[in-house]
């Protein structure tokens, strides 16, 4: 498929080697830094255009890949979806429900088709657990968790000036931009939350605003219990999901925190448990995390079948962040049938 790409970072390149994979072009490119684009357009061959441009392009595209912080969206998310274009969104859709609101007016005034970015729902280890969890073999929810840590953006100093998540006009924290995987992960496993109680720490004295520690619990509307607790401060990696059921357990971990490397699970009528091992390493190989997810765009643009995480779900986590932002803010429990 012929793919025109905004916004050409650091996940573009990811971006564009899943659309060359699977056979098809990055045939133009966009961004507001030139040298960046330049860059993009060596590997990838694309032609690079003048924001003037964009709108005589983008009709030729069969999607447009949007890259761009998620403060400097609504632009082109109206460009995109005023030719009937399909728009493969990065997570976070926007910082604040306003802006979300607005990608929502436009989805529905073009009818748009739009994929928000939760690239590990994805993963196969993942798609597996899901499986086991939707077969009814684990039994309904007990306790169902998400533990994620390592050393993150800014920490220690590392990764902290160029980028825009830590840039003071652009930043929007852990929460907001990385805990919104965490919401879309556990939601797929337990169904909806009916209270959440969120605690966040900043740990950047130059950004006291910037949140880069995030614990919260929540009651599971089907019953059970739910937690996350991730951190971007720690000098060890670790990734630990769980889904503990009323029949059963499954465990998804890695040794860093998005690596997902083995699923193990044990029913009670199981003698032992069972390990599936995996090769999926985020940190090792961005690009392997990041092609499944255009596999399953491409195959519901083709077949008409429906997409996975649709921007009503870039929606909901983006509520979800908000109101643990209030929730710790606050001292106070969410009670979310009444705020979502
Ligand atoms: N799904 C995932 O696993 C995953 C992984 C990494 C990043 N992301 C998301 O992707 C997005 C981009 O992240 P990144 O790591 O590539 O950041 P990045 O800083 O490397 O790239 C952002 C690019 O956008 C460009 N840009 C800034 N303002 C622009 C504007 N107004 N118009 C056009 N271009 C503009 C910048 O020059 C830069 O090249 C973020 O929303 C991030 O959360 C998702």
């Amino acid at each position: 498929m012929n793919v025109l790409m905004i916004g050409t970072g650091d996940i573009a390149y990811s971006h564009g080697r899943a659309v060359v994979k699977l056979g098809g072009k990055v045939f133009a490119c966009y961004d507001v830094n030139e040298a960046g684009m330049k860059r993009y357009q060596a590997e990838f061959g694309s032609e690079m255009l003048r924001y003037e441009q964009l709108e005589d392009y983008i009709p030729s595209a069969d999607y447009v890949v949007l890259c761009t912080p998620p403060t400097k969206r609504l632009d082109y998310v109206e460009m995109v979806l005023k030719h009937h274009i399909p728009l493969y969104m990065e997570k976070p859709i926007a910082t604040n429900l306003e802006d979300a609101r607005k990608i929502k007016e436009m989805e529905q005034k073009y009818d748009g088709t739009i994929i928000v970015g939760f690239a590990h729902r994805y993963r196969p280890a993942f798609q597996k657990m899901v499986e086991l969890v939707r077969s009814g073999a684990l039994g309904d929810p007990v306790n169902v968790f998400d533990n994620r840590v390592g050393p993150g953006y800014g920490f220690r100093g590392t990764w902290f000036a160029p980028s825009w998540r830590t840039d003071p006009r652009f930043a929007c924290g852990f929460t907001i931009e990385s805990i919104s995987h965490e919401w879309n992960l556990l939601t797929a496993l337990c169904g909806e939350f009916e209270t959440l109680s969120a605690n966040v720490w900043c740990t950047i004295d130059t950004l006291p605003t910037y949140d880069t520690n995030f614990s919260a619990t929540m009651k599971i509307k089907k019953g059970g219990v739910a937690t996350i607790n991730a951190s971007w401060s720690s000098d060890l990696g670790g990734n630990f999901k769980g889904y503990i059921g009323t029949k059963g357990t499954a465990f998804l971990r890695g040794r860093d925190m998005f690596e997902f490397e083995e699923l193990t699970y044990k029913t009670a009528d199981m003698a032992e448990p069972v390990t599936i091992h995996y090769n999926d390493s985020y940190k090792h190989n961005q690009d392997g995390v990041i092609f499944p997810i255009h596999q399953h765009f491409q195959d519901c643009l083709k077949n008409g079948t429906p997409i996975c995480t649709p921007l009503d779900e870039g929606i909901k986590v983006l509520k979800l962040s908000t109101l643990a932002l209030e929730s710790s803010r606050e001292h106070k429990e969410i009670i979310l049938d009444e705020r979502m």
